[in-house]
């Protein structure tokens, strides 16, 4: 029997998969039902399989979605509608950051002024990256991590999983060999003596949303961001912080994304 209906985009590895993986092994697992919605189905069936080879009785499904593009978010939504009476939890987690480049000389900068928490916190300043154009016509990241969603046409709490390794964070230095990763672990973990926002396993930065799964939405504060946030002793939590933007310039940004949503719903879709 089915009490609830989960779908996490991007469950296919990394934050997704972890929360996907601890939903499953919560109290809260007798019937769930799990829809991991990924644009790469040969690993979707592998996160699938994974997840069941530790959960042979969990009901654990797979949708195609490509979030970058308008055509398969809608195709998506139609199936989801076809498919469930009922859906209870939307994790919007697919994400991107394309050719993430590592300043090494802002970093050194950085090091030596009053802002190196907030650099190591945020990596602010030391990270760029190289968007590109969807064939719709879309900034690539903007498309992904947000347009995406947002024509699902829900409204949705913001979390933040902290700097946490996966495939995304990996990508800042790809030619670093894996080795030298696990070398460089301790010197991460010790970071978090001056920043909490060092979570860095998935199992970590997945704890902001595990927290909303068991939260009232009428009890959850819009303008809040949700940290996942882990202690020197390696126990994670949830915390709240203030978003840094006014109301008028996020009615701005809502009302642009209501016409951009009704431009993007007029065009016919590709099948
Ligand atoms: N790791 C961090 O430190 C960090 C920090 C802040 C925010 N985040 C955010 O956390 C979320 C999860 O990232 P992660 O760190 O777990 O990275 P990840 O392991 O690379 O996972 C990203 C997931 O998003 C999927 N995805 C990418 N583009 C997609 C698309 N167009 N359509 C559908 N799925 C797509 C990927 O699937 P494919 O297999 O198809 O690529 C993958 O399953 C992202 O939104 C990211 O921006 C991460």
């Amino acid at each position: 029997m089915i009490n609830k209906v989960v779908l996490v985009t991007g469950a296919n590895s990394g934050i997704g998969l972890a929360l996907c993986e601890r939903l499953l092994g919560s109290q809260d697992a007798e019937g769930l039902h799990l829809c991991l919605a990924c644009r790469n189905m040969r690993r979707a069936h592998a996160a699938r399989s994974a997840l069941l080879g530790a959960h042979p009785a969990a009901q654990v499904t797979l949708l195609q979605m490509d979030t970058s593009s308008i055509s398969s978010v809608l195709s998506a939504a139609r199936e989801l509608q076809l498919r469930f009476n009922r859906l209870d939890y939307v994790y919007l987690n697919a994400g991107i950051m394309p050719n993430p480049q590592f300043d090494l000389k802002a970093f050194f900068r950085g090091l030596f002024s009053s802002s190196v928490i907030t650099m190591f916190a945020t990596g602010e300043g030391i990270l760029t990256q190289k968007d590109g154009v969807t064939p719709d016509g879309l900034q690539e990241v903007f498309a992904t991590n947000l347009f995406g969603h947002f024509l699902l046409g829900l409204y949705s709490s913001v979390i933040c999983p902290g700097f946490v390794m996966t495939n995304l964070t990996y990508g800042i230095l790809p030619s670093f060999p894996a080795f030298l990763w696990t070398l460089l672990m301790p010197l991460l973990w010790l970071i978090r003596v001056f920043t909490n926002t060092f979570t860095l396993t998935p199992y970590n930065g997945a704890e902001a949303l595990v927290w909303l799964f068991n939260q009232k939405p009428e009890r959850l504060d819009p303008r809040a961001k949700y940290h996942s946030l882990t202690s020197v002793l390696g126990h994670s939590y949830t915390q709240p912080r203030q978003m840094d933007v006014d109301l008028d310039t996020s009615q701005a940004l809502y009302d642009k994304l209501l016409r951009l949503e009704r431009e993007a719903k007029r065009k016919p879709i590709a099948s």
